[in-house]
């Protein structure tokens, strides 16, 4: 065990994702069991910078596994980008004895922590939160298959609307940059096409598709459609549609916040739990400058500039059964 590692800080940032609240429970958990003091930052790297800092115990994360959100809460602070402010939040953590620092969070998250670690002399370990799915080094991000699993659950109630009135919908999921949620969940839905940020196929494709799919009489006209992609939003493409097809009666749902609120799956509970751990264990290990993932079902490490400019890659294998499926 590292001998100076005694007093470790943990705070949530960037966007919320279900299962964060299991993952600061974990690691607060693993402190107490090895005998560690943890501290919460709260609102993220923001907290950091004013000091909003409080030691937590095994006790002060009851209840809160199967919570969504982040009961530490979280910020996308600007503040943190600049050097004053990194290092005024360096000597807060100094000022609380922290050495050592889990940081749950997305991309953005592992970018300050990057530049942090490299900047301060303080250990620090990442673990991935967020309902994206878009980071190099996990197969899953904690919140993904919360996020993933509500948007499946809306879909099939707005299926029934769908098929009674004989409506094409065009469902917009998150994902800025990653389609992930939107590809899971087109095969989970059974959609007639999805629209991906990662792909670049022309407007002319989803014509294509939906002539297809009223030759083959395809009651289930759902269009899955992650923003960030290159044709446009949900609304611009409906619209589009509607020009070319005016006798197909559409109409457009934004799922939003919807996706990343509510209590954490099993699975999200368990990858969370599995993944504040081993960032805890790590730290007393002496370990820094690392995102903990689950690759294979079995725990792995990654540099944090591998995680961030690692490129995810859409899955082929479900891209391609999506359209097998949906003929
Ligand atoms: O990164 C998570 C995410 O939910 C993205 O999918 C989405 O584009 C973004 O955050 C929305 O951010 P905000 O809640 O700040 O609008």
């Amino acid at each position: 065990m590292s001998k100076t590692m005694n007093n470790i800080g943990v705070l949530t940032s960037g966007g919320d994702a279900p299962g964060m609240n299991a993952a600061i429970r974990a690691v607060v958990r693993s402190c107490s069991f090895y005998g560690v003091s943890a501290f919460g930052i709260y609102e993220g790297y923001k907290g950091m910078i004013e000091n909003q800092i409080t030691e937590l115990d095994a006790r002060s994360v009851k209840s809160i596994l199967q919570r969504g959100g982040t009961i530490l809460k979280s910020s996308r602070s600007p503040d943190f980008k600049t050097v004053k402010g990194r290092k005024t939040a360096y000597e807060n953590l100094k000022k609380n004895d922290i050495n050592g620092l889990v940081l749950i969070g997305g991309d953005g998250t592992f970018t300050g922590a990057k530049i942090f670690s490299k900047e301060f002399d303080i250990p620090v370990m990442g673990v991935p939160g967020t309902i994206d799915n878009d980071l190099f080094g996990t197969d899953y991000t904690i919140g993904f298959d919360t996020a993933t699993n509500v948007v499946v659950e809306c879909i099939d109630k707005i299926r029934d609307t769908a098929e009674s009135h004989n409506r094409l919908f065009f469902v917009e999921v998150m994902g800025r940059d990653s389609g992930a949620i939107a590809l899971r969940t087109a095969v989970a839905s059974g959609a007639l096409d999805v629209v991906l940020p990662e792909e670049t196929a022309p407007l002319e494709d989803l014509f294509a598709e939906l002539v297809k799919g009223e030759a083959n009489q395809k009651t289930n006209k759902i269009v899955i459609v992650a923003e960030g992609n290159a044709i446009g939003s949900s609304l611009e493409i409906a619209e589009k549609v509607k020009a070319k097809f005016p006798h197909i009666e559409s109409k457009v749902t934004i799922l939003g916040h919807l996706q990343r609120g509510g209590p954490p799956s099993c699975a999200d509970r368990v990858l969370a739990s599995r993944l504040g751990v081993a960032a805890v264990e790590a730290l007393l290990k002496g370990e820094s400058g690392l995102m903990v993932g689950l690759i294979n079902d079995q725990i792995s490490y990654l540099p944090f500039a591998e995680a961030i400019n690692g490129k995810t890659r859409l899955n082929e294998e479900l891209l391609r059964i999506s359209k097998v499926l949906s003929v």
